[in-house]
This record gives structure tokens, sequence and C-alpha cells, in this order.
């Protein structure tokens, strides 16, 4: 009896994710799953080799699946961390703390072969010499916090004016790294591909306001219906793959100086359709919901098998 395999959850409740995880929590026990859900690991507890939540000993589960972007903070990812170590967990704390970094993420990228935006990291005590070489080199450069989300941070510099502006914040932040891209001359609108297990999930488009070069919906980016051509599909594919992501959503742009696709950037929490996308059309959320619940059934398997009790 006490084989059965059991599960901690916690996905984020906006946005729909609430019918999403309920959805989720019923298939699961279609497969004889049992699923504790809302745990956040900011009210858990470590004593020994346990880690407490609400009287559950995190550590004995068959598998954590976390998916909640909004509300992630650095005690929760610390115990993620934890945790990882003794279960799996979806995604792996190896991979979700790679693509939350947007520097480790392109250098991963490019070393197994994906296109990125060129790029440049150097420490901020060298900001000034090197921000005025790779300007004369590119003439249009973005800075990019390695940790922002939401478009956030991103500054375009173009010219001494907008370098004179920002190097003064470098300066005062407590990063000692700065990341820099090549600006990327592109049709204000991108891809948004979902992967799941290696599988396809589904593709949609977001495009720019007009007053801005950034697609994010927190930008003002608006979501459209998209298909995923093969070449996009395939640069998703092996994106996901070399970041090691169970489920990843990864940006994709084409840059129309080198007239090829660019990964801008792989999310290892994307978001599922919310309920206004759905009416517009995005109906990837089942097949999202399938590939999820047959990744933890598998990945319970391989455990529960050697579990001797
Ligand atoms: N190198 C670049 N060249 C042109 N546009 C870019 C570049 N990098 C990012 N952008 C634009 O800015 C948006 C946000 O950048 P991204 O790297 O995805 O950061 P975030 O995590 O904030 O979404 C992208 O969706 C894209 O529209
Ligand atoms: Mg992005």
């Amino acid at each position: 009896m006490s084989n059965k395999r059991t599960i901690g959850m916690w996905l984020y409740q906006n946005s729909g994710g609430d019918a999403i995880e309920k959805k989720i929590i019923e298939k699961l026990k279609e497969r004889d799953i049992e699923t504790i859900n809302n745990i956040d690991l900011r009210d858990a507890t470590a004593q020994n080799k346990n880690i407490m939540h609400n009287g559950v000993k995190l550590n004995k589960l068959d598998l954590f699946f976390s998916y909640n972007a909004g509300e992630q903070t650095i005690y929760q990812t610390y115990l993620y961390q934890a945790l990882n170590r003794v279960i799996p967990m979806i995604n792996s704390y190896d991979s979700f703390q790679l693509t939350e970094d947007k520097f480790q993420t392109s250098f991963v990228l490019r070393n197994a072969g994906i296109t990125t935006a060129d790029y440049r990291l150097f420490h901020k005590n060298e900001a000034n010499e090197n921000f005025h070489k790779i300007l004369d080199k590119w003439k249009s450069i973005v800075f990019k916090p390695t940790e922002g989300w939401g478009g956030t941070g991103l500054t375009k510099i173009e010219d001494e004016l907008s370098l004179q502006n920002l190097l003064p914040a470098i300066n005062h932040s407590n990063t000692r790294e700065v990341f820099i891209e090549r600006f990327i001359k592109y049709d204000n609108s991108d891809f948004r591909v979902d992967i799941v297990d290696g599988q396809y999930v589904g593709c949609y488009g977001r495009q720019a306001p007009s007053n801005d070069w950034r697609t994010n919906v927190t930008s003002g980016g608006s979501v459209f219906m998209r298909e995923c051509n093969e070449d996009v599909l395939k640069i998703a594919k092996n994106a996901a793959k070399a970041c090691g992501t169970d489920i990843a959503g990864i940006d994709i742009i084409y840059d129309q100086e080198k007239e090829e696709y660019v990964v801008l950037e792989v999310n290892g929490i994307p978001a599922f359709a919310t309920p206004e996308q759905e009416k517009m059309g995005l109906d990837f959320n089942n097949k999202k919901i399938d590939l999820i619940v047959d990744l933890i059934d598998r990945k319970t398997q391989i455990k529960t098998k050697g579990k001797n009790k």
C-alpha cells in the first residue's frame, strides 16, 4: 500500500492556473498518483534529514512539480536546491537555475551550437572601456540584467548620451557582471514555442507595441496566433535539450540582417494559455497537461521501483 506514488506541487493560481492545477491533479489521480498541492517552500523548514511543510516530509515525496514564477523567493529557491538533491523535480534545480540567468543560458546555447544574439560579458570595473569598444563595432547594444524578466531593466544604447546615463547606474548596482547583446534588427515580433519532455506543445507570437522594441506583454506587447515553422521548431527543441529543461518556453526572433533565427531566452516556467488567450484560439493547454502528466508518471515510476517498502 505504501507503494502509492505521491507528488508535491506548487503552481501559480492566477490567470487560470487554478483550473489547470485541478486538471493535472485529476489526471494524475487516474494513474493512481496522489498530489499534495500548494506547497510553497517559503513556509517549509528543514529538520535534520527532513524538509517539512504542514507536517509532510517533502523529501519522502516521489517528485516535486514547481511551477510558480511570480512568487519565487530566495528562501524558496534555496530549499528547491536542497530538495532536488534527494528527490526528482520538474524542472530540475540545475535547469531552473540556468534558465533564470540570461548569460548562463546564452553561454550554454552557444556551446550547443544554437544561435543566440551576439553577446559580451565583462566585469563592471571594465564597463566604460568595453562599452565604447563594442558600441563602435555594433552601433546598437542592449544592456540586460542577467536575472530580469518582463523586459524590465533592458536598455538600448546607441550613442554616447545613452551610455553616460547607464554607466552610473551600473556602477552603483550590487552586481559585478555586465551583460550586453548586439541589438538585432527584427520586425518587432517573436515566436514563443512551448516544449515539454522534448515534444512540441504549441506556439504563439508576440508583437511589440508601436512605441517600444520589446515584445513582452508587460511592455505593452500583444499575443497573436502564429504557426511554428520547421526551423523554429528545431531550434526550440534543441534549446530545451541543451538547457536540460523538462518544460521550456523558448523565445525566438528573426534577425533581418543575418537572415537567421535567434534564441533570445529560454523560460523555465512558461505560462499556460490564459482563459482570454484560449478564447483567441490558443488551444495547447490540454496537450501540455497531458505531456506533463506523462512525464510525472514516467519519472515517478523509476523512483518507485527502487523503493523497497
Ligand atoms: N538583442 C536584442 N535585440 C533586439 N531586441 C531584443 C534583444 N533582446 C531582447 N529584445 C527584445 O526585448 C524583449 C525582452 O528581452 P528578453 O531577453 O526576452 O528579456 P525578458 O526576460 O525581460 O523577457 C524581447 O522579447 C525582445 O522583444
Ligand atoms: Mg523574454
